[in-house]
């Protein structure tokens, strides 16, 4: 089985219930606020290795962050090549409304100060046909897709969230890119579905395409053909890191060799249960469940 790294954002997450999101000049009271392990790369690893992957995470927390790597260490994920800087961890404040939808304020503290030697140091032990999972939530990412590119990594760039720099990293070098709508418009410069992927693949021939639709589904294209998986019904708690189980399930599934299509209905089940519960990394099932699930398709 290929091995996977996962190099991205480690975040604490203040999860605040609120009637509705804040609005400007407003100042409102939350009805609970808890504290969760987050963080898209951490959630992505997690989700990774509860899907069975060989995961190892890198990236970099502050002293303020030994509860992330414990949990990515309970999780069975390798976290040799996580650094600890001198400034505080990376955090989020998410306000969760009584519907699970969720609004989230970022701050990047340590995921955003990741040098070219902690990268050289992590990157050293993967090889040519091993997976790195990266998202938009750290620094460093050209340098970081440049060095695996060359080491003939599989890249798996999830540009979330989506930022006016995205058009300077070398996405060429992508072997698969999982965005959603508003990421795909960002990229293609089109707002159509089908006229996303059609751009997007003229763009990057050889690159795989996973465009995920929310409660429509997600449609997968490796150039040869579209492949189409609808979601699984399921009661939304908190939709915090339904993205971030998806993709995790989905690249660990194609490390086992598994064909696509299993892949993403596997991942889509995941999807489903992390969103009926509380949290982030919490909320991330493992495969057993998964598999012994009884979740109903949505039609
Ligand atoms: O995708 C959800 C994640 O986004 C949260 O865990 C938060 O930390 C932000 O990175």
């Amino acid at each position: 089985m290929a091995r996977i790294l996962s190099y991205g954002s480690l975040n604490l997450d203040l999860v605040y219930q609120v009637p509705h999101f804040v609005q400007a000049g407003e100042t409102l009271s939350s009805a609970s606020r808890t504290v969760h392990c987050g963080g898209k790369g951490l959630n992505q690893s997690i989700a990774a290795a509860r899907a069975g992957g060989t995961v190892s995470h890198a990236g970099k927390i502050g002293g303020d962050g030994s509860v992330l790597t414990d949990i990515l260490r309970e999780s069975g994920v390798d976290t040799d090549f996580v650094t600890v800087g001198d400034g505080p961890s990376g955090h989020a404040v998410i306000q969760v409304d009584p519907a699970g939808q969720n609004c989230i304020l970022l701050f990047g503290g340590s995921n955003q100060e990741i040098t070219h030697k902690e990268t050289d140091r992590a990157l050293e032990h993967f090889q040519a046909g091993d997976y790195l999972i990266l998202q938009n939530e750290i620094n460093g990412l050209p340098y970081i897709m440049e060095q695996a590119a060359r080491r003939g990594m599989r890249i798996v760039f999830n540009p979330s969230p989506i930022d006016e720099h995205i058009g300077d990293l070398p996405l060429d070098q992508a072997w698969l890119l999982i965005f959603n709508e508003i990421e795909g418009a960002a990229l293609a410069g089109c707002s159509d579905e089908t006229e996303i992927l059609d751009t997007l693949r003229r763009r990057w021939p050889r690159c795989r395409l996973l465009l995920t639709l929310g409660s429509r589904g997600c449609v997968y294209d490796d150039g040869l053909r579209r492949l189409r998986q609808g979601i699984y019904r399921t009661r939304t708690v908190d939709t915090t890191a339904a993205g971030d189980t998806f993709t995790g399930y989905f690249v660990a599934c194609m490390a086992q060799g598994r064909p696509e299509g299993e892949c993403l209905d596997l991942a889509s089940r995941a999807a489903a249960i992390a969103v009926s519960r509380p949290g982030a990394a919490p909320s991330i099932p493992v495969i057993d469940e998964v598999l012994s699930s009884s979740l109903q398709r949505a039609e």
